[in-house]
């Protein structure tokens, strides 16, 4: 098939493409870069500088690359900026899918894959969490995703010929196994890399938000998914997907693990100390976060391969090893 994969040039899309490659598609990546790293996308991917609010060009590449699908993971991710920033969020995120969807169109591509988030489950009245469970996302980054949901919903009401699946991701970490590629956001804001730069020492120690929570260790639980666990899933969703469909999946490994797990599981999978000083709990940030994940594996048959954190984070120290300074300047 060929697909045409937003934001391949940043850490989940770049992972993606090489799945997908594997996996015999042909993809071309577009990205605008203000996040992504050109070296991230394979020197043999036609690769399209473009930002997705220019529809126009969209439509001129989807129509050269002969686009049969569309995999969306271009996006701004960050829940804090978000807070402050919201137009900029809705703007990007939601008016950028909608100027996506409106060249695929014009252009007749009916297959769609659009990253979706656990941030638009919002604080969860029960865990584990089913993709039943309401949705009530507490802040703009969350409801950036949610408003494009549900604009899915309506696109593939209208028209039968519409097919997509809508993935919503629990905390992605992890790297390629080679090491070839990796998460390098700038700033990082996730807690594994964060965890590992100070074990490297490129940041003095990490902070633990909240000690307080009811959970065993008072530490926040969240559901860590390797990112080729969730590219594979990427696979398995566009090859499945026919007209008509309209699919929600969680994917997460369906296991919390603590802060304090993780802190831990990283200071056996690097040998180092991991600094660490202990804060106050964070606005926001529910106690505990973990998918059921049933849906995606009856469904699609899906099984993520790395439910160990320890070997999630081995992953990672072998990228940020390997590339202190990440991709580079
Ligand atoms: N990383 C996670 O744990 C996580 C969790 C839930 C959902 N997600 C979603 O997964 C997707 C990918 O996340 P990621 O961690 O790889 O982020 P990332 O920042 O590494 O990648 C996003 C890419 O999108 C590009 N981009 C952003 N806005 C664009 C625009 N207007 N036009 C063209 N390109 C644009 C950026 O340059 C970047 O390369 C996002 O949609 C995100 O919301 C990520």
């Amino acid at each position: 098939m060929n697909i045409l994969v937003t934001g391949g040039a940043g850490y989940i899309g770049s992972h993606t493409v090489r799945k997908l490659q594997a996996a015999g598609h042909r993809i071309a990546v577009l990205d605008n870069l203000s996040y992504g790293h050109r070296s991230a996308v394979p020197a043999d991917v036609p690769f399209y500088q473009t930002d997705l609010l220019d529809t126009d060009g969209i439509e001129t590449i989807l129509r050269q690359e002969k686009t049969e699908a569309v995999m969306h993971f271009a996006a701004l991710i960050s829940v804090g900026e978000s807070v402050k920033k919201p137009l900029l969020y809705y703007r990007n995120n939601t008016a950028g899918a909608m100027s996506l969807l409106e060249a695929m169109q014009r252009a007749g591509i009916k297959r769609f894959v659009f990253s979706s988030t656990a941030a638009t489950y919002g604080e969860p009245e029960e865990t584990p969490i089913f993709e039943t469970a309401p949705q009530q996302p507490i802040n703009p980054y969350g409801r950036s995703k949610w408003y494009v949901e549900q604009i899915l919903r309506d696109i593939a009401a209208a028209d039968s010929g519409f097919g997509f699946v809508a993935f919503r991701y629990f905390n992605v970490a992890g790297a390629a196994e080679d090491g070839s590629i990796g998460e390098d956001h700038q700033p990082e804001t996730h807690l594994i890399p964060l965890v590992l730069f100070a074990a490297m020492g490129k940041r003095d120690k990490i902070t633990v938000f909240g000690t307080d929570y009811p959970t065993p260790d008072g530490t926040c639980i969240r559901d860590y998914v390797h990112v080729d666990d969730l590219a594979d899933a990427h696979v398995l969703g566009i090859e499945s997907l026919r007209a008509g469909e309209a699919k929600f999946y969680n994917l997460g490994i369906g296991r919390g693990y603590s802060v304090r797990e993780i802190l831990d599981a990283a200071a056996r999978a690097t040998g180092r100390v991991i600094p660490a000083d202990y804060g106050l709990r964070r606005e926001g940030d529910p106690a505990r976060l973990f998918a059921d994940s049933g849906k995606v594996q009856r469904e699609l048959g899906w099984k993520p391969k790395h439910t160990d954190p320890e070997e999630v984070i081995v992953s990672a120290w072998k990228w940020h090893t390997s590339h202190p300074d990440g991709y580079g300047k």
